[in-house]
């Protein structure tokens, strides 16, 4: 079956839902599959590290209309592909990215090897739609995982099985052939990035799961996501990734990386996206979300729709307080550029995390309280992060078994009063004397 255009798929599209395999899957046992989470010791790592770069770049970032501009607009695929012939990556500098990555306090990055939109920033054996058939004519990948490593960044793969290109993932179970060749595919693609780039620290699938597929080809909108069927409505088909046998492939050749759970399989941790931010502490989890909040991919109104530092600062003390990690997205412009605008931003969050990292990294999350801030906790501290000052200066804790050595002001070291019995501690006379976003104060606990 010929692959042409998503015109196409839409014009069929209401066909499907009489194609539909009526075989109902008994997925969810398979997928929850226990024995292939990461021993605590292998999450370690992330837990401490909190905050990480996300980096959205590919073809899509030239008609600079986000990363979803093939679907949205309909593009005929040959016309899109020709974007590779433009895509000559000259100011791509990954050094350059790990530097502003570091400077801005992150310890981890994740890259798009290859978005929804199919093309690849390695090189794939599987077809010549990448970035050494590219204008670029060079493994871009290999250069990301080169200067992450050197700057000792944690590396992160993020990787979309979901391909636009082929109507079998619209509808799978009246193109299954070319939903088949899309799951081969994958299996490919993901068996090169994890055995030719060394050690790979973080799997990110993208749009793996069921809830993805034979959406058909109508619009996406934010409500209903981009399905075809009811909202909450699995896909019944009998065509699967096989998410698990996936994630034991992936477990097997990379036997220490983190891997999310937008693959199918329930991951090692959970992603909270864009505005939902409902962590829980049972579970490892990842705040994801834009710097410039317009999209993942480059868009020249970047600018416009850039955070300030307070609603970033304000992000990270409610994520940090809840114990998950913050993903903090950038789009690169076509070049491959990261924006001075962006970049000074990042540079401000790094300034606040070069004074006050002590009280995110290597934390736990404590409380969470939307009227004034959150704790997060260390053996022998609580750090409380308070982001707006409650009219009577007065902050009440939880008690904690530990007896209170001091309780002063991260900045400036001035002592705050406070009073520890057996059912809380209560924070006296709080105020913000350095115009601070985020007044710490650093409990310190003698362990017992
Ligand atoms: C969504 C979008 C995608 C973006 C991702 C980031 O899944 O489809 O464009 O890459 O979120 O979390």
């Amino acid at each position: 079956m010929k692959q042409k255009t998503l015109l196409f798929i839409v014009a069929l599209m209401s066909l499907t839902h009489l194609t539909y395999s009526q075989a109902q899957y008994q997925r969810s046992a398979v997928l929850e599959a226990d024995s292939l989470l990461l021993p605590q010791q292998d999450l370690q790592w992330f837990r401490d590290a909190k905050f990480g770069l996300f980096i959205h770049w590919g073809l899509y970032s030239i008609p600079g209309k986000g990363e979803w501009s093939m679907f949205y607009y309909r593009n005929d695929i040959d016309e899109y592909k020709k974007l590779a012939n433009e895509f000559s990556a000259k100011k791509y500098d990954p050094k350059k990215w790990m530097e502003i990555a570091k400077n801005a306090g992150c310890k981890y990055v994740v890259l798009t090897t290859r978005h929804h939109d199919g093309f690849c920033l390695f090189d794939t054996k599987f077809g010549d739609y990448d970035a050494v058939n590219s204008a670029a004519k060079r493994d871009l990948i290999a250069e990301y995982v080169d200067a992450a490593r050197s700057a000792q960044m944690k590396i992160g793969f993020y990787y979309s099985p979901p391909d636009w290109r082929y109507p079998g993932y619209f509808f799978p179970n009246m193109y299954r052939s070319s939903a088949e060749k899309m799951k081969e595919q994958t299996y490919v693609q993901v068996k090169e990035l994890l055995t030719n780039y060394g050690e790979v620290d973080i799997l990110w699938w993208d749009g793996g799961s069921d809830e993805w597929l034979g959406a058909g080809g109508l619009e996406y909108s934010w409500e209903k996501a981009w399905h075809k069927r009811e909202n909450d409505t699995p896909y019944t088909g009998d065509f699967s990734w096989e998410p698990l046998k996936l994630a034991k492939m992936a477990r097997k050749l990379q036997p220490k990386m983190l891997i999310n759970e937008r693959g199918g399989w329930k991951g090692d941790f959970d992603i909270h996206e864009e505005r939902f931010l409902t962590g829980k502490m049972d579970r490892l989890w990842e705040y994801c979300d834009n710097l410039a909040l317009n999209g993942w991919g480059w868009r020249p109104i970047d600018k416009e729709t850039l955070l300030s530092l307070e609603e970033i600062l304000r992000y990270l003390v409610k994520i940090v307080s809840l114990d998950g990690n913050f993903l903090l997205n950038v789009g690169p412009d076509p070049q491959g550029e990261i924006e001075p605008e962006l970049v000074e931003r990042l540079e401000e969050i790094g300034e606040f995390m070069s004074k006050y990292g002590e009280s995110i990294y290597g934390t736990r999350g404590g409380i969470y309280d939307e009227t004034w801030g959150g704790t997060t906790l260390t053996d022998d501290a609580i750090y409380v992060h308070v982001l707006d000052i409650p009219s009577d200066g007065v902050i009440k804790l939880p008690a904690t078994g530990e007896k209170i050595k001091t309780a002063r002001y991260m900045n400036g070291n001035e002592k705050v009063s406070f009073i520890q019995n057996t059912h809380d501690i209560t924070l006296k006379g709080v105020a913000n004397k350095h115009n601070d976003i985020d007044v710490i104060i650093k409990i310190q606990l003698t362990p017992r």
